[in-house]
């Protein structure tokens, strides 16, 4: 198992929450879904399944998603916000040192946030991955120097006004260049996958160089979209979420209204998922991007040793960055290639390959 998956990687999400979301059937009986930052898993409760499974090799992720879940339940969406790190005040003065005591987290929990105070209590938790970290440290680097000022076209109240603001500040060729340093293989397993890097020449079953793919996809994502609305590309560039309309599900207040109603039993487990997946039936499956990291031979037929009570009409959403592992999709599973693609096209981040299974009644 890779050595990536140690510790705290991912705090806010390198993928964009809402696709899951919008497929997660309402009162399922079980929602298994990876866990990563918890960003993404917890929308799911506003769902109200029965039961969610939340799966992590990494027991640093799990304890994130217990405090997302905890904040959201218990803290008003104002606290909530400022405690997680999307706001940085509060009208009533409070700080996160205070909030976290109101949590009702677990003693084992409170402590290990307790210890990294000093990392969380100024600026929240949501830029506190070492993911997160090295993107925005990359965002830094690219500002100073190509010495471009990106703040005008994230203002843009437009498409039309964004298109002016890109033709005046930004620089395509430099980002090109840019992308082709720091995206290399040696820089990116280097300074942030420690040998795991799914876009390293042995790994990658895409045509193109994650340089490559990382330019054209957000070359295309500042011509075709809104980007005062997108949250990813705001972390990177601007090493902060700006405006509130990029902010990810988690930070919807219906959502969270929702979440707070909810019944639902968690249980988090610190597993392998291939192990967990074969346990126990569920509705509705969000693997996240997991399978990137995986050999074919781990995930071959992964399929045919799920459990056979899956009920008919149950969803898996699989993301895969760079290196799409072989599985077979047989019978009763389907995957449709159009709705997959679609969904690649609107997932804000534009860095995943989709697969949603659905298992029809044959
Ligand atoms: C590649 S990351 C993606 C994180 C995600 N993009 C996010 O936004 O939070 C997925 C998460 O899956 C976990 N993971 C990777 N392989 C796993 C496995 N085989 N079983 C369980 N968890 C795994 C990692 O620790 C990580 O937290």
């Amino acid at each position: 198992m890779s050595k990536y998956f140690e510790g705290l990687n991912y705090s806010l999400a390198n993928e964009d929450t809402w696709i899951e979301f919008r497929l997660a059937p309402q009162n399922a009986k079980s929602i298994f879904t990876v866990c990563g930052s918890g960003s993404r898993a917890t929308p799911l409760l506003a769902r109200n399944p029965e039961e969610i499974h939340v799966v992590d090799l990494s027991e640093t992720q799990l304890k994130l998603f217990r405090l997302r879940v905890r904040a959201a339940k218990v803290l008003s969406y104002e606290n909530y916000l400022y405690f997680l790190g999307y706001t940085q005040f509060t009208k009533n003065y409070l700080n996160r040192t205070i909030l976290i005591r109101e949590l009702g987290l677990s003693e084992e929990d409170l402590i290990f946030w307790k210890d990294l105070e000093t990392l969380w209590n100024d600026h929240g938790f949501v830029y506190l991955g070492k993911w997160e970290r090295h993107f925005m440290k990359l965002g830094r680097l690219f500002k100073s120097i190509s010495m471009s000022n990106m703040d005008p076209i994230f203002e843009a109240k437009n498409l039309e006004e964004q298109q002016l603001a890109l033709n005046k500040y930004w620089k395509p060729e430099f980002f090109r260049r840019y992308t082709q340093v720091v995206m290399n293989e040696w820089v990116a397993n280097k300074l942030l996958y420690k040998g795991s890097f799914a876009g390293s020449k042995s790994n990658n079953t895409m045509k193109v160089s994650a340089a490559e793919f990382i330019y054209r996809e957000f070359s295309d994502l500042l011509q075709t979209t809104h980007i005062r609305k997108n949250y990813f590309l705001q972390m990177i560039f601007l090493n902060h979420i700006k405006y509130p309309e990029a902010f990810p599900a988690e930070c919807d207040p219906e959502i969270i209204e929702k979440i707070k109603q909810s019944h639902t039993h968690i249980q988090t487990h610190q597993k392998n998922l291939l192990e967990l997946l074969k346990e126990s039936p569920h509705d509705f499956y969000s693997l996240s991007d997991t399978f990137s990291y995986m050999s074919d031979d781990e995930v071959a037929n992964f399929l045919s040793g799920l459990p056979k009570e899956i009920a008919p009409s149950s969803q898996m959403v699989i993301r895969t960055f760079m290196r799409k592992p072989g599985f077979a999709i047989s019978s009763p599973w389907t995957s449709d290639i159009a709705l997959n693609k679609e969904m690649a096209r609107k997932d804000c981040t534009r860095m995943y390959e989709f697969t949603l299974l659905t298992k029809t009644s044959l």
